[in-house]
């Protein structure tokens, strides 16, 4: 699958043993969130633009880099929201902008609720965040709402994807790259992910 790009790396896949853990409290969960998200934005944002730029250091002067794009975050609600602290963390001025969209149990089919984008785009890139890649209908139905937004770079951090979702993706979105923790095995008949985490929205928010 060309354009997903699961993290090699033994801190995501440590902390995500213990997220998928039943026993795992919501503080705890919370805390992975974040710290995965951070990881996995670290790895996404590899190819960021910069411009030379030189710094005076107290005994000379050094060429520097300086960040060019103006980042936006966009969670969706609710589960997306917990994985915004840490990204934060690793860049405090990024602008977020909330995208509220639940699924439909019965069609499975994602239902728009919360959009208070301005008309004019006010970021040059976007990092969609939402742990769950599950059908795929939320994540395509985010990228439609930021490709009208004007926004032409965008790219998907998610924690769990399912082939069914990735396939979605890749059907309407093939130039947007999909950074997870790892590729599950597929959907169950309730289109949850398996073997999964549960819900990633209850989880967080001590609501399951
Ligand atoms: C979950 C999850 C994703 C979506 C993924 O949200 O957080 O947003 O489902 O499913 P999809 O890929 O099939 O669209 P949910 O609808 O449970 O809402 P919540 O986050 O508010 O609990």
């Amino acid at each position: 699958m060309s354009n997903v790009f699961p993290s090699p790396h033994p801190l995501v896949a440590h902390k995500l043993a213990i997220l998928r853990r039943k026993d795992t409290d919501p503080q705890h969960f919370r805390e992975l969130i974040r710290e995965i998200a951070a990881l996995l934005t670290y790895e996404a944002t590899a190819d960021l633009s910069t411009k030379p730029i030189s710094v005076e250091t107290p005994l000379a002067v050094a060429p520097g880099l300086e960040l060019q794009e103006h980042i936006g975050l966009v969670p969706i609600l609710r589960a997306g929201l917990g994985m915004v602290e840490g990204v934060w963390e690793l860049m405090p001025n990024a602008q977020v902008w909330h995208i509220g969209l639940y699924r439909d149990e019965r069609t499975l089919k994602p239902v728009e609720y919360y959009n208070k984008l301005p008309i004019e785009p006010t970021v040059s890139v976007t990092l969609i965040l939402d742990p769950m890649l599950a059908t795929g209908g939320s994540a395509v139905a985010t990228i439609n709402i930021l490709k009208r937004w004007g926004v032409s770079k965008i790219k998907f951090v998610g924690i769990l994807g399912a082939p069914e979702g990735i396939e979605l993706m890749q059907k309407h979105h093939p130039e947007v790259p999909i950074h997870l923790a790892v590729i599950d095995e597929k959907l169950n008949e309730h289109g949850f992910i398996l073997p999964g985490l549960g819900d990633a929205g209850d989880r967080q928010f001590g609501t399951g």
